[in-house]
């Protein structure tokens, strides 16, 4: 029987990147994210790689009811849930004298408290299949920088919620990991990725991570990862 995994954020940047890889490796991907019109356009894009089944599900991580119908939706299409990959997130960028209440709100909500309605939701299922939680933290969860106070209080916080649920769950044999990746080409803070970007992390190299940390012995844990690019232009002579 195929194993199966549920990523949020899955309709573009690194959650489809990562939705790509596990799907040449033959494993049911369920995706999901608010915008309809890019879900369908993952869909097809995800469908023709011809390996694994493809579901795509509307849900905002902010409302802890989308996650569990979601959850359910997995479970009652394949009678399984083994991989529970809580990537979806955003990017707003400003000083704190300047940062609106809504953006600050924003923010905590999708990639704070977003990730744990997403764990929340698939605990129940992880707990049949002894399953693997990730969670896609941000280097800018150990290093903060300026106009980054809800983005640095969000990833700081997300780390921190990673490595508390990785205790509580690892007497199930349920596995944590996040992963704290620098810059990754992708579509955040409203950016179009494009050749000046080739530098970066591309999408499907976190994609790579992924399916190698679902390779490892269950022995042992790789519970918090920092990625970054080899050699980004400011490191260049
Ligand atoms: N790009 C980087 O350099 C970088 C570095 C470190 C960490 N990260 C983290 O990586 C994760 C993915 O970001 P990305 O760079 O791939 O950005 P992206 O290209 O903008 O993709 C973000 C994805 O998240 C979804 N999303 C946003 N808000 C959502 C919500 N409330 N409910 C459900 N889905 C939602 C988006 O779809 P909808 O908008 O349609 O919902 C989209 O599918 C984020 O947690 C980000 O903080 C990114």
């Amino acid at each position: 029987m195929n194993k199966t995994a549920y990523i949020t954020g899955g309709s573009k940047g690194i959650g489809l990147g990562i939705a790509q890889v596990l799907l040449k490796e033959g494993i049911n991907v369920a995706i999901s994210a608010r915008t309809q019109s890019d879900l369908k356009t993952a869909e097809e894009h995800l469908k023709a790689i011809g390996k694994g089944e493809v579901i795509v599900i509307q849900s905002d991580v902010r409302n802890l009811a989308n996650e569990e119908s979601a959850i359910q939706k997995v479970v009652a299409t394949w009678g399984r849930l083994d991989y529970c990959i809580a990537n979806a997130g955003i990017g707003k960028f400003s000083a704190i004298d300047e940062m609106t209440v809504e953006d600050w709100n924003a923010v905590v909500d999708i990639n704070l408290t977003g990730v744990f309605h997403t764990v929340k939701a698939c605990i129940p299922a992880l707990k049949k299949s002894k399953g693997y939680i990730i969670t896609m933290a941000s280097l800018a969860g150990t290093n903060f920088f300026q106009a980054g106070a809800a983005y640095n209080a969000s990833k700081f916080g997300l780390v921190g919620f990673s490595q508390a649920i990785m205790l509580d769950l690892r007497p199930y044999e349920i596995k944590v990991t996040t992963i704290m990746p620098g810059s990754v080409a992708t579509f955040i803070n409203g950016q179009t990725p494009s050749e000046k970007d080739d530098w970066k992390i591309q999408p499907e190299d976190i994609g790579q991570m992924v399916a190698d940390l679902f390779r490892m012995n269950p022995r042992t844990l790789p519970s918090k990862l920092e990625v970054r690019p080899s050699v980004p232009p400011s490191a260049r002579k």
